[in-house]
């Protein structure tokens, strides 16, 4: 197939005409056909040349017949499982039947399933040379509400990282090893992010271990600055190739642009001694080309290992926050060509925020006051001790019940008996989340909140209902002012 009628196929099926010059004006080749509007970003992979060997999504179809599962959500009243998959062949999920699975209990997702048939699917990273917050040192599982967005007009969710949470595959089906060529992209939210390591999407180490360089290729997005980074204070996409975020040639500084939209597409794409990465505003517009070169020294040629990780660096490293909505890895090095249509594709599906950024997290109301487990002016300094006060629509008033039994303030600090004190009295504050026992709650049915290490209850002091009451420890009594219900 010429070069033309090639890409005019591949902006075709991503629903763009194509004008070429002709003798005697402009003509259209291949106009989109009715087929059109119900293709994805594997077909125009596969039109290219680079099919799809994963393909990832909670939001949308990424084949234009695809008719399977998304993901998978778990709900914490009665511990069942349910598959959230298309509205209708080829579209967008079925965001109700979540909502309906969902409703008046927490919900996680615990998988991701593989639209390229592949069966390369992603679930709760089990762990690394660093270990996750989670049983036996695994990872959380991301709250399966807290991404609303709409895409198309239609409700949908993203999976929502928050440190300590992560997912992986450690053994895929024809993802490239050694030096073979591949190309990632990913939708993101580009507002949420962090510097720690790693929220990366991509190829990876099937053992967990930084054991070695370049036994990694993925999309990196975040402003992380201990390895690479670009202009200004980021955000960046940059690739991390194990041992090293690379914003280009160079270790340390490149020349990278910062890109923040409300939805980024992110592209990071690699081949023998040749790596590339593209970005844009997954809502409208094309792609930029950030970087495009050889191989930072050393990393010529890459020993790709070929599991697949989200959320997480190689090692596990899970410090890092953001939120993604879909993503493939190819096989082959795809064109720029491709990725153009693929891009208009992502544009034309029409992700929206659904009002404002995602609210995170539950609202804990107390029984006796009526007022939220609340961190006073929203500080984040370790050590600040929580209290009761007027339920209002800050995130400082929002927590997320994690897999492992934390709850979740700001993504990355937890409720945490002070010096891990098990006595009446005990204060209760925010802490970085650190996996201790002492920062692990069970939320009884009977409405009380109990300490795992104290066997201890979440107390209004002194049975107070004022707004400023502080939250202690105490031996669990039946009273009002241990009762505690959740709020979405
Ligand atoms: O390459 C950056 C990070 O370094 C990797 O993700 C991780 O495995 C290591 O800590």
């Amino acid at each position: 197939m010429n070069v033309k009628r090639r890409l005019s196929r591949l902006l075709a099926a991503a629903g763009i005409p194509l004008l070429l010059a002709a003798a005697g004006g402009y003509v259209g080749l291949d106009a989109p056909s009715a087929q059109a509007a119900t293709t994805g970003p594997c077909d125009i992979y596969a039109s290219g040349g680079t099919p799809c060997v994963a393909a990832h999504s909670t939001t949308r179809a990424l084949y234009g017949t695809y008719n399977g599962p998304f993901y998978q959500v778990r709900r914490s009243s009665d511990n069942t499982a349910r598959d959230i998959g298309v509205l209708s062949a080829g579209g967008v999920a079925d965001a109700a039947a979540q909502d309906a699975f969902c409703s008046g209990t927490n919900c996680v997702i615990t998988i991701l399933y593989d639209q390229s048939g592949r069966n390369n699917r992603l679930a709760q990273g089990p762990g690394g040379a660093v270990p996750g917050p989670g049983p036996g040192g695994s990872d959380n599982l991301a709250d399966a509400k807290a991404a609303p967005i709409t895409v198309g007009g239609k409700k949908a969710y993203g999976v929502y990282i928050s440190p300590g949470t992560g997912y992986r595959n450690n053994t895929t089906n024809g993802v490239a090893t050694g030096d073979q060529p591949e190309g990632i992209y990913a939708v993101l939210d580009g507002t949420h992010y962090n510097g720690g390591c790693c929220f990366d999407y991509g190829n990876a180490q099937t053992n967990g271990q930084a054991d070695d360089i370049g036994i990694m290729e993925t999309i990196y997005f975040g402003n992380n600055n201990w390895w690479g980074y670009g202009d200004g204070s980021g955000p960046w996409i940059m690739a991390d190739m194990e041992w090293g975020l690379f914003s280009g040639v160079n270790p340390r500084y490149n020349p990278l642009a910062p890109i923040n939209h409300r939805f980024v597409t992110a592209i990071v794409k690699g081949e023998s001694n040749h790596w590339a990465i593209r970005g844009g505003n997954a809502q409208t517009g094309g792609l930029t080309n950030y970087f495009d070169g050889r191989r930072p020294n050393g990393y010529h040629p890459m020993k790709k290992e070929g599991a697949i990780l989200l959320g997480i660096g190689g090692d596990n490293s899970n410090g890092a926050r953001g939120t993604f909505y879909e993503g493939v890895l190819t096989s082959g090095y795809p064109t720029a060509d491709t990725e153009n249509a693929v891009q208009a594709n992502i544009t034309a599906a029409g992700y929206a925020a659904s009002g404002g950024n995602p609210q995170q997290g539950v609202q804990i109301v107390g029984g006796q006051s009526g007022r939220c487990v609340d961190v006073p002016n929203s500080r984040t300094t370790n050590g600040t001790q929580v209290q009761i006060w007027d339920c209002g629509s800050g995130a400082n008033q929002r927590w997320t019940s994690t897999s492992s039994r934390q709850l979740q303030v700001y993504g990355n600090k937890c409720l945490d008996a002070n010096g891990q004190g098990t006595a009446n009295g005990t204060q209760v504050i925010i802490w970085d989340c650190n996996g201790g026992t002492n920062q692990q709650w069970n939320i009884n049915s009977n409405g009380t909140i109990t300490g795992v290490q104290s066997g201890r209850c979440l107390d209004a002091n002194a049975a107070g209902t004022a707004n400023g009451t502080k939250l202690i420890l105490w031996s669990c009594n039946g009273q009002a002012n241990q009762r505690w219900t959740l709020r979405d």
